[in-house]
């Protein structure tokens, strides 16, 4: 059975920086740069611009990965999208990102499959552990894994919605999960889920026990009420058990790995919110050289926040072959997961 490890990372941020006193000052919220780094570490996030989908987010990202992986688009033999805000309804990213990439259009194309993954906060981990199956499995050979996000398109930037909206950035990050016979890779996964909580963290848009799904005008058209059209959050819920999860499914994943957490490199966990990580890392003793974050810069970009990551650690030299990485999330569903590999 071969080994799956990332042979290739990239990632892309909209240039568009927008700072805690542009919340304030140019989307007129009821806010201050002040609460906002308190409760969260996050200082600035960006924001792309209208007619920019998601999926072209995934794309630069992509085409990083792919490059910086030493292949050809045309080696791929799989699509992974994780995302909770997809260019539309139905399909999903996937198919549009394999257009994108031209994968349709090669003479020998191989018209790979394409895979979404709507595990949010999570999605990168879920597709991780989906992508290294495949790999190990020796159904495919190089699999694409985004995770990508267009936040800003979908929160509310009143002052009714500054608890969601201040958190959230735009971004996409890019792996490709290659096989290979020499002794590294991915290590060991563990993914969870506890459906309880759904209605925590959750965007409705519509209902479909309903007929239509929407309410309808008399004109046919279609409307959506604003407790309806922008996510809502329980946060301290949230919170505790982002904590409590991301702790436990850790040290679950280094016990069976025959790992302590002194045995780990580096620590890539999900970022939600700097104080939940500056928390796990005070209870576990984990030094402040074996952390990374971005949440300062980019705020949550959920399914993208471990793969930017990454993707920052290699070039700046902080993430090295041999090393062992621990990446960890949670978030919406809830959902959670941990994946150690050996870089
Ligand atoms: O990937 C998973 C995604 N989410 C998370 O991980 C979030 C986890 N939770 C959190 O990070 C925190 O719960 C928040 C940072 C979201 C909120 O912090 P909190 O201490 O739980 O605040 P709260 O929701 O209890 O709100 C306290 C007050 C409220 O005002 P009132 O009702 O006491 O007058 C909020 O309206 O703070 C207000 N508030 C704000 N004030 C200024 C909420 N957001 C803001 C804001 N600026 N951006």
């Amino acid at each position: 059975m071969p080994n799956a490890y990332i042979s290739g990372t990239g990632f892309y941020v909209p240039p568009r920086v927008v700072t805690n006193d542009d919340l304030a000052n140019v989307y007129g919220i009821d806010t201050t740069h002040e609460w906002i780094v308190q409760r969260t570490g996050i200082e600035e996030r960006r924001f792309s611009e209208a007619g920019v989908a998601t999926s072209d987010l995934g794309l630069y990202a992509s085409e990083e990965a792919i490059a910086r992986a030493g292949i050809q688009k045309s080696d791929l033999d799989m699509i992974i999208f994780a995302t909770l805000s997809p260019d539309m309804s139905f399909p999903g990213c996937g198919v549009f990102l394999q257009q994108k990439l031209g994968l349709c259009d090669l003479p020998d194309s191989k018209f790979v499959p394409a895979l979404d993954i709507r595990n949010q906060c999570s999605g990168f981990l879920y597709g991780l552990g989906t992508a290294a199956s495949m790999v190990q499995t020796g159904n495919a050979k190089h699999v694409l894994l985004v995770g990508a996000e267009t936040h800003s398109a979908a929160i509310d930037l009143t002052t009714r919605g500054r608890a969601v909206s201040s958190l959230f950035g735009d971004g996409a990050g890019a792996v490709v999960v290659s096989a290979t016979e020499e002794n590294r890779g991915i290590r060991k996964w563990k993914l969870g889920a506890d459906g309880r909580h759904a209605n925590d963290l959750a965007q409705q848009v519509w209902d479909i026990k309903k007929r239509p799904f929407l309410p309808m005008s008399p004109e046919g058209v279609g409307q959506v009420y604003p407790e309806q059209m922008w996510p809502h959050m329980d946060g301290k819920q949230v919170f505790r058990h982002a904590v409590e999860r991301m702790i436990s499914v850790l040290m679950q994943t280094c016990v069976e790995s025959g790992l302590t957490g002194a045995d780990i490199d580096l620590f890539v966990f999900h970022q939600a919110n700097l104080r939940i990580n500056q928390y796990i890392q005070n209870h576990l003793g984990i030094p402040d050289e074996k952390m990374v974050s971005n949440i300062q810069r980019y705020g949550n970009t959920t399914a993208a926040t471990i793969p930017i990551l990454l993707a920052e650690a290699e070039r700046s030299g902080k993430l090295k072959p041999g090393m062992k990485v621990a990446m960890v999330a949670f978030g919406a569903g809830f959902t959670w997961g941990c994946a150690i590999a050996e870089w």
